[in-house]
């Protein structure tokens, strides 16, 4: 089982689902995963609150861009509402396999941007946020 999810990383690492950038984003967010400087960027073009359009771009570690890849397909059509408290575990099962503290933070580093985006800086709700306390 695991080996699937393992072929659908790579699938999405490989080929990854809207890649690139928006030009008139309503919503842009981009940060780095502290201990690696791999980068993220998300934009987010809305209609009437609900996610119309989303691209990701960035740079880094196989489990980061297809965690991102994943997480564009995961938004595409929720409204803002679902997209602000869509969990880290909605995600992560996506991923799919086990991962400990430093993978977890590749997976996480998109929903992380994301959050941001959404929430606004500093506002995202402590429960989205605990991974990235510094140990
Ligand atoms: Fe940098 Fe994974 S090693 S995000």
């Amino acid at each position: 089982m695991e080996d699937l999810y393992r072929e659908n990383i790579l699938d999405h690492y490989q080929n990854p689902r809207n890649q690139g950038t928006l030009e008139h984003p309503a919503i842009s967010s981009q940060d780095s995963n502290p201990l690696c400087g791999d980068e993220v960027r998300i934009d987010l073009g809305l209609r009437d609150g609900v996610v119309q359009e989303v691209k990701f771009s960035g740079k880094g570690c196989a489990i980061s861009q297809a965690s991102a890849s994943m997480l564009t397909e995961i938004i595409k059509g929720k409204t803002l509402d679902e997209v602000k408290n869509l969990s880290k575990q909605e995600l992560l099962d996506e991923v799919g396999i086990p991962l400990g503290p430093a993978r977890i933070k590749c997976a996480l580093l998109p929903f992380k941007v994301l959050k941001a985006g959404v929430w606004g800086i500093g506002q995202v709700p402590e429960e989205d946020t605990e991974e990235w306390e510094v140990e």
